[in-house]
């Protein structure tokens, strides 16, 4: 199962991610989250905090600079660049590479291909990308199960969301999903609504429980007291994979 989490920058792709990803591994699958951004910072949504957030950037950094060594399979790339994280989720930072060594299986192709790439039976990984489009035209041609498509109800937000799922549709990537962030009132459900009049849509709201978590570091989900935007993005889970998180 494959899930690729789209949007505007800023639109909350990584927060919805990193909660998508805690979730399902908090209910026993195995989860490959993977931070395709060239800023990573799933890591800090996760909840592995800022040292280690940074350890597994430079790591991929240093391949970047020559200054360490590639890995030399897929497999190895998720050893490679990867770390484990609360719940049991496998957090992989596969940002691409500036100047890749043709062929080689952990910088030679884009984090889009790689997604196509990764396979395994019951593996849910759940891809965290860069801001805008350019990732979804670049996963043209091998489509994913679902493309959450991440939107704030403002009108820049919603403009790259709608050409977003034009594009998911027209090359048929996957299940569409919007996931609607930051919603205040009726009036900001409206917009959406009518943004995607056909869409399955998915409201989560605004709230403060994740800006605080966002200050201090931490994960939403490891947020103290009532959080309802994390509880909505555990609904969403739930939504995009029943079968993990009846289980
Ligand atoms: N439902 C919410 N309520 C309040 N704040 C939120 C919500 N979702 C996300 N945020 C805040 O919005 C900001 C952007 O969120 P996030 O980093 O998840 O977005 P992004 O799409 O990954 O951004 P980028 O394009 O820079 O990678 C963060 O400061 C985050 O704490
Ligand atoms: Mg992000």
């Amino acid at each position: 199962m494959k899930i690729a989490v789209v949007g505007k920058g800023g639109s909350g792709k990584t927060t919805t991610s990193a909660v998508l990803a805690r979730t399902f591994a908090r209910r026993g699958r195995s989860t490959l989250a993977l931070d395709c951004d060239s800023n990573p910072n799933l890591g800090i949504s996760l909840g592995l905090g800022e040292d280690v957030t940074e350890e597994l950037v430079a790591v991929r950094q240093a391949v970047d600079a020559g200054e360490r060594d590639h890995a030399t399979s897929l497999e190895d790339l998720v050893t490679h660049f990867g770390v484990d994280g609360p719940d049991g989720v496998r957090l992989a930072v596969v940002s691409a590479i500036d100047n890749p060594e043709p062929g080689c299986p952990c910088c030679g192709i884009s984090p889009e291909q790689l997604l196509g790439t990764i396979a395994g039976p019951d593996l849910i990984v759940v891809a965290d990308f860069e801001a805008g489009l350019g990732t979804v035209m670049r996963l043209g041609g091998q489509p994913v199960d679902i493309v959450v498509v991440v939107v704030e109800p403002t009108a820049k937000s919603l403009e790259v969301g709608r050409r977003a799922a034009e594009l998911v549709r027209e090359s048929r990537l996957g299940r569409l999903v919007v996931s609607a962030n930051r919603v205040r009132d009726a009036a900001d459900e409206e917009r959406v609504r009518s943004a995607f009049p056909d869409a399955e849509i998915h409201f989560v709201p605004e709230d403060l429980a994740i800006v605080d978590a966002e200050r201090r570091g931490e994960a939403p989900l490891d947020a103290s007291g009532p959080a309802p935007a994390v509880e909505a993005l555990v609904r969403l889970a739930e939504g995009l994979v029943p079968s993990a998180v009846t289980a």
